[in-house]
């Protein structure tokens, strides 16, 4: 199958709802990172994402929307807590999870009783969904364990010949996937940090509870509430690992590692004139922001340098510093090292 790539304008957005309807798969740019987009009320379009990924088949799908109005379909209870924060914060980087109506396939579920939704804020995404005039599944546009694309050109490295379509939105904003909340059982549980972040959330609703899996990995037996938790994610080719440790030390650390076993580092500005180690800089060590949006080309990037081993030196865990941490300990297999 031949990929096109194609900007966002009348022609290929009518093109991309066409393909969506008949049945096939359009990678789609949203302000998070790049989607790979089906029909989410066809069990069978559902099914050819799992194929293009290579994405085990009990891990649910997020159903995106482009109009609130959209959402009573696809519940059996938009709950009035789960509508504050759906009025606060969608068009957004946030997906909620909601008890499900027997209108959306097993597919996109995995089977389970609810439903993952999120409304993006990005106006090519929106459009799209509009010209598919239909929910579009969605996960991120990656081969399943590579980290998520956040360009087209991501897109086209893990998906060509796979999908017949990509529109090119340039950059995703955000950079790391959605925040992902669930409004499903008696108190709100954070399955997964992003953009969003719990004390804005705790502003709408007040407390909610995160889940153990966010920063600890899971015991190969362990019941999940999100099966994504349970997957080695965002693996790049090299094995990462985590050093909590200041500037200094962490600096001193890797240049040995350098000189022993050719190792390279992960790290934020004020690192990188201490270092020998060849780098890759996230941006300034307080700037979060950056640090996600940066996170997962620079993991892609590190499969370029060719290095055996990585050092990276480990986020803040506040704000949007616990999405970079979330995803960048999942990327190290959760293996850190402390320096006293
Ligand atoms: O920003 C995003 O969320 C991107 C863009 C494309 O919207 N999508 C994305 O999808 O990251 P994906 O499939 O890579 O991640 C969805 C996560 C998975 O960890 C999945 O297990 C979880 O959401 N999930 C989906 N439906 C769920 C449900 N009903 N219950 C619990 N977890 C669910
Ligand atoms: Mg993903």
């Amino acid at each position: 199958m031949k990929t096109q790539v194609l900007k966002p304008n009348e022609h290929s957005l009518k093109l991309a709802g066409e393909l969506i309807r008949s049945g096939e798969l359009v990678g789609i740019p949203t302000e998070t990172v790049y989607g790979l987009a089906a029909n989410a009320l066809d069990g069978e379009a559902v099914m050819k994402i799992f194929k293009a990924k290579g994405r085990p088949s009990d891990n649910p799908l997020i159903v995106h929307i482009c109009d609130l109005s959209q959402v009573d379909y696809l519940v059996k209870e938009f709950s009035p807590k789960a509508k504050l924060l759906a009025d606060k914060f969608w068009p957004g980087a946030i997906t909620i999870i909601m008890p499900c109506s027997e209108n959306v396939p097993s597919q996109v579920t995995a089977g389970l009783d609810t439903v993952a939704i999120r409304f993006p804020s990005n106006k090519t995404a929106q459009a799209i969904i509009k010209s598919a005039g239909l929910p579009l599944a969605a996960p991120s546009a990656n081969l399943s364990g590579s980290p998520s694309p956040t360009n087209a050109a991501h897109v086209y490295n893990d998906m060509k010949g796979r999908i017949p379509l990509i529109i090119d939105g340039g950059e995703s904003k955000v950079g790391l996937e959605s925040t992902v909340i669930s409004m499903a059982g008696d108190v709100p549980v954070l399955l997964r940090p992003g953009g969003i972040t719990v004390s804005e959330i705790e502003s709408v609703i007040g407390k909610i509870v995160v889940d153990n899996g966010v920063t600890h990995m899971l015991a190969d037996d362990a019941v999940v509430s999100s099966p994504g938790m349970k997957y080695k994610h965002y693996a790049p080719k090299a094995e990462i690992i985590i050093v909590k440790a200041d500037s200094e030390s962490y600096a001193e650390y890797v240049n040995k590692r350098y000189e022993a076993e050719g190792a390279g580092a992960l790290c934020y500005s004020e690192d990188t004139e201490k270092l020998k180690a060849p780098y890759i800089c996230l941006g300034e060590k307080e700037d979060y922001s950056s640090q996600a949006h940066n996170l997962f080309s620079s993991l892609r990037k590190l499969d370029d340098m060719n290095l055996k081993k990585v050092y990276a030196h480990c986020p803040g865990t506040d704000g949007v510093g616990l999405a970079v941490y979330n995803r960048l300990i999942r990327s190290a297999g959760f293996e850190v090292i402390e320096l006293a």
